[in-house]
C-alpha cells in the first residue's frame, strides 16, 4: 500500500516543474521522500508518464539541489505516475476514484498548484468522490481579497477540517526566514533590544530580477501588492515584530495581533511598473497593475509602537535579494546606527554592523562588519533545504505550524485591501534599475551590495 500519495493538481504547470519536483527530486536523495510514497501528477494533455518524465526531467536537473545522476534518477521516477484527467470537470473525478480505489495509499496529500479559479471544482471533485484521509494544500492567493478569501473558506471547510488544511506560503520554508526567531529570540544581545527604545527602523525587502514569466493572466490582476506583499512580506514583519512567542502552535495568533496592529504610513506608497510590461503576454493593454510596491506601516503594539517598517518589492531590478534589515538609533547624529541584516536569499546568513575607533587613530570612528555566511559554509547550499522541500516534510509529518492561518489571512487582507483602495497610479522604471525613485534607499543599495566577508 502508498504510504504518502500525493495528488498534483496542476501537475503541468509552471510550479511543478520549478519547484515542486525539484524538492520531491531532493527529498527522495536525502531518503525523506521512500519508496512507499508516491506523486501522482493529474494533467489534462493526453501524455502517458513516459511523455511526461521527458518533460520534467529537465527542469529537475536545472533545479534540484543535489546533482541528478542518471540512475537516481530512474529510481525516483519509480514513485511517479501520471493520469489524464480535466480538473474543471466534476464527471472526470471518477477517473481519480476509479484510480485509488484500484491502488490504495494511506494518505492522500492533494496538492492545488493551480490559478485559484481551479480551487473551487477540485475542492468540490474531491469531495465528491469521498476520498479519505486528505491533506489539502493549498497556494497563495487564498482569495484576491478579503471578501473572495472568506467564500473560499467557508467552501473548503464545509468539506474538510481546518487542521488539514495547509496554506502554502513557501517564504516560512526559506531556512533563513525561520531562523529569525532563533536569532532574535535566543541572543540576549538582539532580544534585549529588540524594540522601540533602541530600534529605529526596518526595511523588509524582496527584490527579483525576474519579470511576469509566464504568468500574465494571474499577475495582471495580482500586480505586487497581492502577489509578494500580503503574503511573503506580511510574514516577514510579522516574525520580526511579533512578541517573543512561547511556541510555534501559538506564533501564528500573535502574528494576527501584529498584522491586525498596522496602519499604513501617509504618502508613504511608491508604485512602478516596469518599462515593457503591456507588451509581455497576456497582459491589458493599458494595465496600471504595480510590478514594483513600495509603502511603510507603523506597528501599533507596545513593543514597536513608533517604528516604521519599510516594506518593497519588485520585479525586473537590477538586483535579486531578500533581507531584512534592523535599523538601530543612534545616540547621536552623524553617527554611522548599527545595522542588524538577515540575508534570506540569495545570501542566506546574517550581518552587523558597528562602530569601532579607525585602526592607527585616536579620534576617528569607522564602520565594522561581522557575518556569519550560511550558504558559503554549507557547501553552496547543498545542505540547506529548499523552502518547498520543508513545506512538503511539514506536511507528511502534519505539522502545520509553519503554514497560513485563517486569522492570518483575515488580517492581512482586511490590512491590504484597505491599502490597495489608496494606491497610487505606477511610476514607469526600466528594467534592471533600482525601480522608480525613491523604491530603493542608498541604505538598502550598500547593504544588497555588500559582499559577505568570507
Ligand atoms: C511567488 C510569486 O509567490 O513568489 C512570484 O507569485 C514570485 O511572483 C515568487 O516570483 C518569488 O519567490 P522566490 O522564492 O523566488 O523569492
Amino acid at each position: 500500500m502508498v504510504q504518502n500519495r500525493f495528488i498534483i493538481f496542476g501537475g503541468t504547470g509552471d510550479l511543478t516543474y520549478r519547484k515542486l519536483l525539484p524538492a520531491f527530486y531532493n527529498l527522495f536523495i536525502s531518503q525523506k521522500l521512500t519508496k512507499q510514497d508516491e506523486i501522482l501528477i493529474i494533467g489534462r494533455r493526453d501524455w502517458t508518464k513516459t511523455d511526461y518524465v521527458r518533460k520534467m526531467e529537465p527542469w529537475v536537473k536545472e533545479f534540484a539541489r543535489f546533482k541528478v545522476e542518471e540512475d537516481k534518477f530512474l529510481e525516483f521516477i519509480q514513485q511517479i505516475q501520471y493520469l489524464k484527467m480535466n480538473l474543471s470537470a466534476l464527471d472526470d473525478y471518477s477517473i481519480l476514484k476509479d484510480y485509488v480505489t484500484k491502488s490504495k495509499a494511506q494518505v492522500h496529500v492533494c496538492y492545488m498548484a493551480v490559478s485559484p479559479q481551479f480551487f473551487d471544482p477540485i475542492v468540490e471533485g474531491i469531495h465528491q468522490i469521498d476520498l479519505f484521509n486528505v491533506r489539502l494544500v493549498m497556494e497563495k492567493p487564498f482569495g484576491t481579497d478579503l471578501l473572495s478569501a472568506t467564500k473560499l473558506q467557508r467552501k473548503v471547510t464545509r468539506y474538510f477540517d481546518e487542521e488539514n488544511i495547509y496554506r502554502i506560503d513557501h517564504y516560512l520554508g526559506k531556512d533563513m526566514v525561520r531562523n529569525i526567531l532563533t536569532i532574535r529570540c535566543e541572543n540576549p544581545i538582539f532580544d534585549a533590544v529588540w524594540n522601540n527604545r533602541y530600534i529605529d527602523h526596518v526595511n523588509i525587502f524582496a527584490l527579483e530580477q525576474v519579470g511576469v514569466e509566464n504568468r500574465g493572466s494571474y499577475y495582471d490582476k495580482a500586480g505586487a501588492l497581492r502577489d509578494m506583499a500580503q503574503n511573503h512580506l506580511l510574514q516577514l514583519l510579522s516574525i520580526i515584530a511579533v512578541d517573543n512567542p512561547h511556541d510555534l502552535h501559538t506564533l501564528s495568533l500573535q502574528q494576527s495581533v501584529v498584522l491586525h496592529s498596522l496602519k499604513l504610513l501617509e504618502d508613504s506608497m511608491i508604485m512602478g511598473q516596469y518599462r515593457g510590461y503591456l507588451d509581455e503576454k497576456d497582459i491589458d493593454s493599458k494595465s496600471q497593475t504595480e510590478t514594483f510596491a513600495r509603502f511603510s506601516v507603523g506597528v501599533e503594539t507596545s513593543r514597536f509602537q513608533g517604528v516604521p517598517f519599510h516594506i518593497i518589492t519588485g520585479k525586473e531590478m537590477m538586483y535579486r535579494d531578500t533581507a531584512i534589515q534592523i535599523v538601530f538609533k543612534s545616540p547621536y547624529s552623524g553617527q554611522k546606527p548599527n545595522i542588524l541584516t538577515i540575508q534570506v536569499q540569495p545570501k542566506e546568513g546574517v550581518e552587523i554592523s558597528f562602530n569601532i575607533k579607525t585602526p592607527g587613530k585616536s579620534d576617528e570612528i569607522s564602520e565594522a562588519t561581522m557575518d556569519f555566511c550560511q550558504n558559503c559554509q554549507m557547501q553552496n547550499r547543498i545542505n540547506t533545504p529548499e523552502a518547498y522541500e520543508w513545506m512538503l516534510m511539514s506536511i507528511m509529518l502534519e505539522d502545520g505550524s509553519w503554514f497560513s492561518h485563517w486569522d492570518q489571512i483575515v488580517t492581512s487582507w482586511k490590512f491590504m485591501d484597505e491599502l490597495i483602495q489608496k494606491k497610487p497610479k505606477p511610476i514607469l522604471y526600466e528594467k534592471k534599475s533600482l525601480g522608480p525613485e525613491g523604491g530603493l534607499t542608498a541604505e538598502i543599495v550598500e547593504c544588497i551590495e555588500k559582499p559577505f566577508i568570507c
